[in-house]
């Protein structure tokens, strides 16, 4: 796994712009973390990248927003817990079939009625001694897909990587 460290949402975006170079179609990605933690803006900055020029926002009444861009992108949100099931019944691997990028935010809760074969982002906040706007993305390729690109995630990322524990 890798982790990365930013300081502000403008960075958070540019990580997920360095990270949509590298999507394919039927990639799908995987977003965890606490309200706030990040995953819109960082949905945001993924889409800009994959050239879409409206503003992506979390589809929290339409279960589904896609957009069109060099890649289709697909944003789900399964923050209310009704979602889910719903997000279940929409067919996740049918729509990966498809052609587009898929992004899920509280997508951890529905991994595991999803294929393994995605990169989930662990955002979390930053330690009491942090500024605020401090955020550390824990990026861990699950299955092939990802797992193939791991040196490539890491050159895209290099500006951001950040060692926990110093490196140690
Ligand atoms: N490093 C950072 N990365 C992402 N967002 C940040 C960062 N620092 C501050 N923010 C702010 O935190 C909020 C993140 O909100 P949002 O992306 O909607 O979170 P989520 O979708 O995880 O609930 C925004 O107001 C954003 O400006
Ligand atoms: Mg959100």
């Amino acid at each position: 796994m890798i982790f990365v460290r930013t300081t502000s949402a403008l960075a958070t975006k540019a990580v997920a712009a360095a990270l949509a170079e590298l999507a394919r179609p039927g990639d799908l990605l995987l977003l965890a973390g606490d309200l706030g933690a990040g995953k819109t803006a960082f949905t945001q900055g993924f889409g800009a990248a994959l050239g879409i020029d409206e503003l992506i926002t979390s589809p929290t009444f339409t279960l589904v927003n896609t957009y069109e861009g060099r890649l289709e992108l697909n944003h789900l949100d399964v923050y209310r817990l009704e979602a889910l099931s719903e997000v279940l019944d929409l067919g996740v691997p049918e729509m990966l079939d498809d052609g587009g990028v898929t992004v899920i935010e509280w997508g951890d809760a529905v991994a595991p009625a999803l294929p393994a074969d995605y990169l989930e982002i662990r955002f979390s906040y930053p330690g009491e001694q942090d500024p605020d706007d401090v955020r550390v993305l824990e990026l861990i390729p699950v299955g092939p897909r990802w797992s193939a690109r791991l040196r490539a995630i890491a050159t895209a990322v290099a500006e951001w990587i950040y060692e926990p524990n110093g490196g140690n």
